[in-house]
């Protein structure tokens, strides 16, 4: 096989090193040029010729690790292109920070100067360093899964900061969950925030039971004018408009699988656990048409907790590092997120695009979620001057 290449010594050596574990595996491959290189990962390219299986390629992460002598490499088809992509840990890494992708500018800048988002998202940046910004309402909801340490918790707050940062009171508000109690508690003083974070499982029942009368008050506003969404409500309603309600739980699992035994259950009423299924049930099938949208993290993947018609209204997944790839399959239909590295290293569905997205989310710290609260109590007049 041969290595045709024009990059650093560094790339040269790891594409020799991948070729010829290729070659000593009697798999047949063409280096393809050019190395991608990111903040996090490089991306090799190979183009497999017609006697070697893609798949066979792709389950050869741990040999290629071992090769290289590094943490984990992940393999995967790229997605819109014709080779596949050997993705390797930088020797460096540069790890996202909230503040240098946090600015209305940088959003602007990437949806073409408009506001054509509602609840605009800033996930990261993707493989090549540029930034990955989505638009909520679009989802219309986000689950996050992944093993403890990932960055679940982290990403969750830099979402909720860049968006208290960038949007008034009036355009975004919060209903915070955390039963660990830690997490949110920076936010507390954001005029955004529609209750204090809950931080136990009654207080969640109270908070989401408020969201299903809003929900259901906000339906019936729509009836009376004929409007069918929250979009087309706020278009004919410039002076009522209604705000965008995100309702945030970190640890969804420890929520809902507070449950009973059915034989208990059928003694003593429904677990508390399972009337926060119904109530997450109903909220993630009806409430996105008012503008209610949810984002759930979650460190057990399991079939149970992300189970049926709930998994179903979450088809946007962003997942860190998981521990098997049984894992990986049911929280994104393929396998790849058990080699994923830890501190804020993704892959992510998206279920308006095609293929798998390998996303490095920002760390927001502390003292930039003061500084984001701070920020937002103070300003006024908003963004409203700047024409969106
Ligand atoms: N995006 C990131 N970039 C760099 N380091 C990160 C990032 N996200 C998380 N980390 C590191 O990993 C640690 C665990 O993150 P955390 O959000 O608590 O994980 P989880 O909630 O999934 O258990 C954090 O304390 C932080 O040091
Ligand atoms: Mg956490």
């Amino acid at each position: 096989m041969t290595v045709v290449t024009t990059q650093t010594d560094e790339q040269r050596a790891i594409s020799i090193v991948i070729a010829h574990k290729l070659a000593s595996l009697n798999l047949n491959a063409t280096f393809v040029e050019p190395v991608s290189v990111g903040p996090i990962v490089s991306v090799y390219r190979f183009l497999p010729h017609s006697t070697t299986k893609v798949s066979h390629i792709e389950s050869l992460s741990q040999d290629f690790a071992l090769a290289l002598g590094v943490e984990d490499v992940l393999v995967k088809r790229m997605p819109g292109e014709v080779a596949v992509g050997i993705f390797v840990p930088n020797r460096e890494r540069k790890y996202v920070q909230w503040r240098d992708v946090c600015h209305i500018p940088t959003i602007d800048s990437l949806l073409g100067g408009k506001r054509l988002w509602q609840v605009p998202l800033i996930l990261g940046v993707d493989h090549l360093g540029k930034i990955v910004a989505e638009d909520l309402t679009l989802f219309p909801h986000l689950l996050i899964a992944g093993s403890t340490g990932g960055g679940k918790s982290t990403l969750l707050n830099s979402l909720i900061a860049t968006l208290i940062y960038n949007l008034p009171p009036d355009e975004v508000q919060f209903v915070l969950v955390d039963l660990k109690q830690v997490e949110f508690n920076h936010f507390v003083g954001a005029k955004h925030l529609l209750f204090e974070p809950a931080h136990n499982v009654y207080q969640a029942l109270e908070r989401m039971q408020w969201c299903i009368e809003e929900m259901e008050g906000r339906l019936k506003k729509f009836a009376k004018i004929g409007a069918r969404n929250i979009l087309e409500f706020n278009g004919t309603h410039q002076d009522g408009r209604l705000a965008y309600i995100v309702i945030v739980f970190d640890e969804l699992a420890s929520l809902l699988l507070d449950s009973r035994k059915e034989d208990e259950e059928e003694k003593r009423g429904p677990s508390l656990g399972r009337i926060a299924q119904a109530k997450l049930s109903q909220l993630a099938e009806k409430a996105r048409a008012t503008g209610i949208h949810i984002i759930a993290a979650t460190q057990r993947s399991s079939v149970k907790v992300v189970e049926g018609n709930i998994k179903a209204n979450f088809p946007a997944r962003l997942t860190f590092r998981l521990p098997s790839q049984a894992d990986s399959m049911t929280i994104l239909g393929t396998s790849g997120a058990e080699h994923l590295l830890s501190r804020g290293d993704m892959l992510f569905v998206n279920p308006n695009r095609a293929g798998i997205q390998r996303i490095h989310a920002p760390l927001a710290s502390i003292e930039d979620i003061r500084a984001a609260v701070e920020y937002s109590t103070r300003r006024q007049g908003w963004l409203r001057e700047k024409n969106y």
